[in-house]
C-alpha cells in the first residue's frame, strides 16, 4: 500500500518551538518528530510516501527528507492553510487515484508495528480501519474517540466534552479510495476544519469501518506536554526503543 503523511497545520500548541521551525521537524528524542510516523509507515511495508505540510517552513521539510531518506520515493503537497486533517488528506487524491492508503499524523509517535494489520487490510473488503487505543476518560475529551461492537465500530466522535467511551482514535488511519468522496461531502466543523472523524462516521454508517488496538505505546507529540511525555518514554526505553525501529 502507498503511505500518506500528514504534516500541515501551524503549530501553534508548540509555541515557540514552532516560531521558526516546522513542528514535524521539532526534536523528540534524538530525531525529528517526523522520523517516527515515517518509520511506523516504512514499517508497514510502504515505500511510496505523499507528504503534506504547511506552506511555512515547507522547504526545510523537502530539504530534510531528501538528505535523510534518499530510499524513500516522497511526493510533496502543501495545504496552503490549517483546513484540517481530512482537507489535508484531499490534496493526496490525484496521487493515489483508487488505492487503499495508510494514513498517518505528523506528530503521532508509536512505538508499535503494524504491518500485519496493513496486510490484512489490503486483503479485506473493508473501508476503513482504525487503530484504537484505551486512555482516561478525561484524557478521551482531547481525541476523536470510538465505540465498537463486534468487529466493527459503531460511533465516533470528535473531541467530545463528555466521552461516551475511552477508545481514543490514535491518528494512524488505513482506508479505500472512497475516502476522497466522503471528504467531498463534508461541512466544516465549528472550529473551521474537515474533520477526518466526520469522514470516518460516513464509513461508520455503512458498517464498513473496522479497528484493530494498540497495545504498545503511543502518543502525539503536537503539545510541550505530550511532547515532553513521549520524549521522557524513548529515553526511559532507551536501546529497547530504537532497536525497534530503522531510524
Ligand atoms: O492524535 C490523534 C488525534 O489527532 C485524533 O484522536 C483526533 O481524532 C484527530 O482529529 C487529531 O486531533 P488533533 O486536534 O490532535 O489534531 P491536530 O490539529 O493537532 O493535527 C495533528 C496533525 O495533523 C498535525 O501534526 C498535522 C496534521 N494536520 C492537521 C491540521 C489541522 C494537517 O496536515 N493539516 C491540518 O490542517
Amino acid at each position: 500500500m502507498k503511505g500518506v503523511i500528514l504534516a500541515g497545520g501551524t503549530g501553534s500548541r508548540l509555541e515557540k518551538l514552532t516560531s521558526v521551525l516546522n513542528k514535524h521537524l521539532v526534536a523528540v528524542g534524538e530525531v525529528p518528530m517526523i522520523e517516527y510516523p515515517l518509520n511506523t509507515l516504512v514499517q508497514m511495508g510502504v515505500k511510496d510516501i505523499a507528504v503534506v505540510t504547511g506552506a511555512e517552513h515547507a522547504g526545510t521539510v523537502v530539504q530534510y527528507l531528501t538528505k535523510e531518506h534518499e530510499e524513500i520515493d516522497f511526493t510533496y503537497k502543501i495545504q496552503k492553510k490549517a483546513g484540517g486533517i481530512a482537507e489535508a488528506l484531499s490534496l493526496t487524491e490525484n496521487i493515489y487515484h483508487g488505492e487503499k492508503i495508510i494514513v498517518i499524523l505528523g506528530d503521532n509517535i508509536f512505538e508499535g508495528n503494524f504491518s500485519e494489520e496493513a496486510r490484512k487490510f489490503e486483503e479485506s473488503k473493508l473501508g476503513a480501519m482504525l487503530f484504537l487505543k484505551k486512555v482516561n476518560i478525561d484524557e478521551a475529551k482531547r481525541f476523536g474517540i470510538a465505540i465498537v461492537e463486534g468487529d466493527k465500530v459503531k460511533y465516533v466522535e470528535e473531541k467530545p466534552a463528555e466521552p461516551k467511551s475511552n477508545l481514543a482514535m490514535t491518528g494512524l488511519y488505513m482506508f479505500d479510495s472512497e475516502i476522497f468522496n466522503k471528504i467531498r461531502q463534508l461541512h466544516r466543523s465549528a472550529r473551521g476544519e474537515l474533520e477526518i472523524t466526520d469522514a470516518i462516521e460516513k464509513y461508520v454508517q455503512e458498517g464498513n469501518c473496522g479497528y484493530g488496538f494498540v497495545d504498545g505505546f503511543w502518543s502525539d507529540a503536537g503539545t510541550h506536554s505530550s511532547r515532553k511525555f513521549a520524549e521522557d518514554y524513548i529515553y526511559k526505553k532507551g536501546k529497547e526503543f530504537w532497536n525497534k525501529k530503522s531510524i
